[in-house]
């Protein structure tokens, strides 16, 4: 009769889970002051104790895979100043850019990194009123997730970054108040889909996506990474979010503008590297730099196999400590005969730094992943596949014999003579503007289904996070 009506239907808001709690505490200790029987007391405490359990233990996950996102440390980024706009602020007056009520974002992330910066945090630059006339024929591209400024541009100077293109009447901004006046907008989809699937943050998420929205205006689907680290879209709310765009800029060669990780390009004068005569005087076989140790393509249970049949030194985070990357990587380039560039997750199109970096080394790459290496222009006699090999023994065989043959052994390397790789920026600028400038660019729908089915393979079976085939030893 005085146990506690415990609510059991999930809390849809941070309001509803907070008086939810707080009924609780109200309701014990009216129990406390009529109940003297201990017994009760305890039956009451139990069922408070393991609600207090599972809330506790929900917040942990929450802040658990805030943490495992987080590669880059964003703090580090350099903030630079805009393009040209931001002058026009001062000029004009300003509002309080916060007299929109929001639910206050603290409660739900406490000064984390990562992703959640990547999304919501605000401008430090107040809204001019009105907001400055475009120049006519002028192209605004608008960065939604500025905080995300590593996935957009390594140099990190968006002022710049039109000068070399052939159509250069594109500016790009960082403040999220041009919304209604740009002409693209790019978004960092995996940072807004993370949170359209949990239902605290997806009206915070919701909230923070530009309201006016021009038809003529296109939204941009953009990541850098793999379906299986881009939070696969849970809830409706995710789902619906991903029916919002017109373009997608990703590593897939099949987007409306690609962005490979690297771009083969040959050498306009032939290098004159002597590959045999450094291949001779290394002394080890394979290397391995890691710092991710599990992950969805497996390639950990893969090296473990390989270690069996030929000696793999690991370094980094997850094996031997081996200093910073020029060290380490010197060490490598030195001693070492074979490279593993393995991928973590096994999706169309994924070759990623890991790859294209290890091609400064003179080491002989070799490849783990789901990609089509040589729709990437990556030739199958430039690196070794695993795919090519029914087991980890068997790769090593091949690798002990390409030992005893250096002849063949650099037939891996000499190659690089002519061709080396390139690591292009996240987003391919230029064809940006391009695109915006060309009259001919019909309009362009996807829907939430179209975005499911072709980024993350969303029919269960066909999935394009996909599971590892070679790990059957
Ligand atoms: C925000 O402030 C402006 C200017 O004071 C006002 O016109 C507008 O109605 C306000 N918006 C909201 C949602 O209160
Ligand atoms: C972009 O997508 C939105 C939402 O699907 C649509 O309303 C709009 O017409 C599209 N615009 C262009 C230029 O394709």
């Amino acid at each position: 009769m005085y146990y506690p009506q415990v609510n059991r239907r999930a809390p849809r808001t941070g309001h509803e889970f907070l008086t939810g709690q707080m009924n609780i505490r109200i309701r014990m200790m009216q129990l406390w002051r009529r109940q003297r029987a201990l017994p009760r007391l305890f039956a009451i405490l139990g069922p408070c104790f393991i609600l207090f359990l599972l809330t506790k233990h929900f917040n942990h996950t929450v802040i658990q895979t805030q943490l495992m996102d987080t590669d880059v440390d964003m703090d580090q980024m350099p903030f630079p100043p805009t393009a040209s706009l931001p002058a026009a602020a001062s000029q004009v007056g300003t509002v309080k850019k916060n007299n929109v009520s929001r639910p206050k974002l603290q409660k739900y992330a406490p000064q984390s990194r990562g992703w959640l910066k990547c999304t919501f945090e605000d401008e430090d630059l107040p809204q001019p009123v009105p907001i400055p006339e475009r120049p006519n024929g002028e192209k605004l591209i608008l960065l939604f997730n500025h905080k995300c400024r590593h996935y957009y541009s390594e140099e990190h100077d968006i002022k710049t970054v039109f000068q070399g293109c052939p159509v250069k009447n594109c500016i790009a901004t960082e403040e999220k108040w041009l919304a209604p006046k740009s002409d693209a907008v790019i978004l960092l989809a995996p940072a807004f889909v993370r949170y359209f699937n949990f239902p605290l943050h997806a009206p915070v998420a919701r909230d923070r996506l530009p309201k006016v929205r021009p038809a003529e205006q296109r939204w941009i689907f953009y990541t850098r990474e793999s379906p299986c680290q881009s939070h696969f879209p849970k809830t409706k709310e995710a789902r619906d979010f991903l029916g919002l765009f017109n373009w997608t800029m990703t590593f897939r060669t099949d987007s409306d503008i690609p962005r490979p990780f690297g771009v083969p390009v040959k050498r306009t004068v032939p290098q004159n590297k002597d590959y045999l005569s450094k291949a001779k005087s290394k002394q080890k076989m394979v290397a391995w730099a890691v710092s991710h140790c599990e992950t969805w393509s497996r390639r950990e249970d893969y090296v473990k196999e390989l270690q069996k049949y030929i000696p793999v030194d690991i370094f980094g985070q997850c094996g031997e400590e081996c200093g910073n990357n020029d060290k380490c990587f010197g060490n490598i380039d030195a001693n070492y005969k074979f490279y593993l560039a393995f991928e973590n997750s096994f999706s169309t199109d994924y070759v990623t730094e890991k790859w294209y970096r290890s091609v400064l080394y003179d080491t002989v790459i070799i490849s783990r992943g789901g990609a089509d290496y040589s729709r990437l222009g990556i030739k199958p006699e430039w690196h070794i596949n695993t795919a090519d090999f029914k087991s980890p023994k068997e790769l090593a065989e091949y690798l002990l014999m390409l030992d005893k043959d250096p002849e063949k052994y650099v037939s891996y390397l000499n190659w690089r003579n002519e061709y080396t790789f390139e690591e292009p920026t996240g987003i391919d600028w230029c064809e940006l503007c391009r695109k915006l400038n060309d009259p001919n660019e019909p309009p362009k729908i996807y829907s939430s289904d179209d975005m499911l089915n072709w980024f993350y393979g969303s029919t269960t079976d066909k999935t394009d996070c996909r599971l590892p085939t070679d790990l059957n030893f």
